[in-house]
């Protein structure tokens, strides 16, 4: 696929595409962030043919979103409810001229995920469980919404039809249907791969 010279040098290491945010967005890279190479290889899982479109859930700039549709022939939709992050992350992927990653403002429990073939989660959902870990102070954090949250995303996730693909980081086994058969595993587990079979 075609990338501009520009593209192709922000996916030259991490510190080159997080420049392209503001300096508080760079600032929680490191720890909530995708880094590249995980992006490149659940992207390139997740959408396997131009018809793939992929859904991460709790999208922050829209990293994953972004890298993804470079490293991937699939059409990216994060949805996120920080709006400031929608923000940034739509002004780089207008700036880039990226045409398969779209950044959508809002809850995940409002989105149906049926539309979707393949889903990405880097367990968007601990800050509610650990408060320290929270990205700012912009929206309200709590052990209910913690299981408010996984409880809907356990039902969407039993509710996608079969050959869904599933891509989640830094995610406990336990939390995942049986009906997801674990396919590989990389960087020491942390990236699991699955595909919905029953
Ligand atoms: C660990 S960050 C991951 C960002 C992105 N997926 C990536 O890999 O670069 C998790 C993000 O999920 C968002 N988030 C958490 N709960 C959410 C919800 N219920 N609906 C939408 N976004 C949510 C947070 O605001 C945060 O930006």
């Amino acid at each position: 696929m075609y990338l501009t010279e520009e593209t192709r040098n922000y996916l030259s290491s991490d510190e080159v595409f997080d420049s392209q945010f503001p300096v508080y967005v760079q600032q929680l890279s490191r720890i909530h962030w995708t880094p590249l190479n995980v992006a490149s290889t659940a992207a390139k899982f997740l959408a396997p043919d131009p018809q793939s479109r992929i859904i991460d859930i709790g999208a922050g700039v829209g990293k994953f979103c972004i890298a993804g549709s470079c490293y991937s022939k699939g059409a990216f939709t994060g949805i996120e409810q920080r709006k400031n992050f929608v923000t940034a992350g739509n002004k780089v992927i207008k700036t880039l001229g990226i045409e398969r990653a779209q950044l959508i403002h809002g809850n995940f429990t409002e989105l149906d995920l049926t539309s979707f073939t393949g889903i990405y989660f880097y367990n968007s959902f601990h800050e509610n469980l650990v408060f320290s870990d929270a990205l700012d102070n912009k929206v309200e954090v709590s052990t209910e919404l913690f299981e408010q949250y996984s409880a809907h995303l356990l039902t969407q996730l039993n509710a996608m039809p079969i050959g869904t693909r599933l891509a989640t980081f830094w995610l406990s086994i336990t939390e995942i249907p049986g009906c997801y058969k674990l396919q590989e595993s990389h960087f020491n587990n942390l990236l699991k791969l699955w595909v919905k079979e029953s």
